[in-house]
């Protein structure tokens, strides 16, 4: 639904998205699919939208400080220097997570991207929703980036619970992204150009942004569990190889392994992506010597699951 940027249908938006759902909203770049961060399963709805076959980490848009203070697990001197000087704006900064951030915001990394948007609108919805919202370009998975409403309308159309009209974004490109973790480095251009950035904190890597094409969800970094992993049917491994090894199903329960994560009791997808990097960091952690994934069905998002089963297992 395509409605107009009045302060009631803001209200509006920011009820729907306290109620988990996707809302596209402009900002002074392009148009964002947001989410509440804080929210796996909502999460999860931006990544069915967006039709995407792979999941990549989403950039975190917060108000103020406060909500900033709740995203980020610390905040180094030289990313205070460029909030002070680019936010609110397009500038996307990459520092470590807080916990409670959930792993699909951030693909299972230890690091989040975070951003303070400018656009009036984007902020009025912020502040409506008194929560960070994860908020990807607001396209499908493969188009070109929204700077109008209805180019979210033709590209997602109902995909989204209400797209909020805002008329044209401003930049019309997205943020610039660097990260401050683990190196700092450009890892996207973008508004701001990196001169400007460099000019405050030295020189940035630039390899990772400017490397050769990479396929769709290829990223510099990836979280990728260090416990080997394989692709298998549970259910024809014998008990003898079950021992110490760990399972991760969808719904089946497995007797005899070590460790068991079932991501959806109910086989639901959204549940299973919701669940899907904590299953896989704790069994990470149990010094395994062998994870056993369940194949799960190539729909929807099962897709980005088993596009990050088959990463893991090579
Ligand atoms: O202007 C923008 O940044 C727009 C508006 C809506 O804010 N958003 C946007 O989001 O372009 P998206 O999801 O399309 O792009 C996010 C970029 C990707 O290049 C992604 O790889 C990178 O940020 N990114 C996000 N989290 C990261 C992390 N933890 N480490 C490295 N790169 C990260
Ligand atoms: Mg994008």
């Amino acid at each position: 639904m395509l409605l107009p940027a009045t302060p009631e249908n803001v209200e509006r938006s920011a009820a729907l998205l306290r109620a988990g759902g996707v809302v596209a909203f402009p900002t002074e770049t392009v148009y964002g699919l947001g989410a509440l961060a804080f929210e796996p399963e909502a999460v999860a709805r931006i990544f069915e939208a967006k039709q995407r076959p792979s999941f990549d980490p989403l950039i975190v848009h917060v108000l103020d400080d406060a909500m900033l203070s709740r995203v980020v697990a610390e905040f180094p001197p030289p990313a205070w220097q460029l909030a002070g000087l680019f936010w609110p704006g397009p500038l996307t900064l990459v520092v470590r997570k807080a916990s409670p951030l959930p792993g699909l915001v951030t693909a299972g990394l230890d690091t989040v991207a975070v951003r303070m948007p400018s656009h009036p609108i984007a902020r009025a919805l912020l502040a409506s929703v008194g929560e960070a919202l994860a908020a990807p370009s607001a396209n499908r998975f493969g188009g070109l980036s929204p700077t109008r409403a209805e180019h979210v309308e033709a590209s997602l159309g109902d995909r989204a619970d209400v797209i909020l009209d805002g008329g044209r974004s401003e930049h019309g490109i997205e943020s610039t992204v660097v990260a401050l973790e683990p190196r700092p480095a450009l890892l996207r251009p973008g508004a701001i150009p990196v001169e400007a950035i460099e000019s405050v904190i030295g020189r940035l890597r630039r390899d990772a942004a400017f490397g050769p094409v990479r396929a769709p969800g290829q990223l510099p970094q990836h979280y990728a569990p260090r416990t080997p992993l394989r692709i298998v049917d549970p259910a024809g491994v014998s008990l003898q190889a079950r021992k110490r090894a760990g399972v991760l199903s969808l719904r089946g329960s497995f007797e005899g392994y070590a460790a068991h994560r079932m991501l959806s009791r109910g086989g639901d997808l959204r549940e299973a992506a919701a669940r899907f990097f904590e299953a896989l960091h704790e069994l990470d952690r149990l010094g395994l010597e062998r994870i056993d994934a369940q194949p799960l069905p190539e729909e929807g998002l099962g897709l980005a699951m088993m596009d990050r089963l088959r990463r893991a297992s090579d």
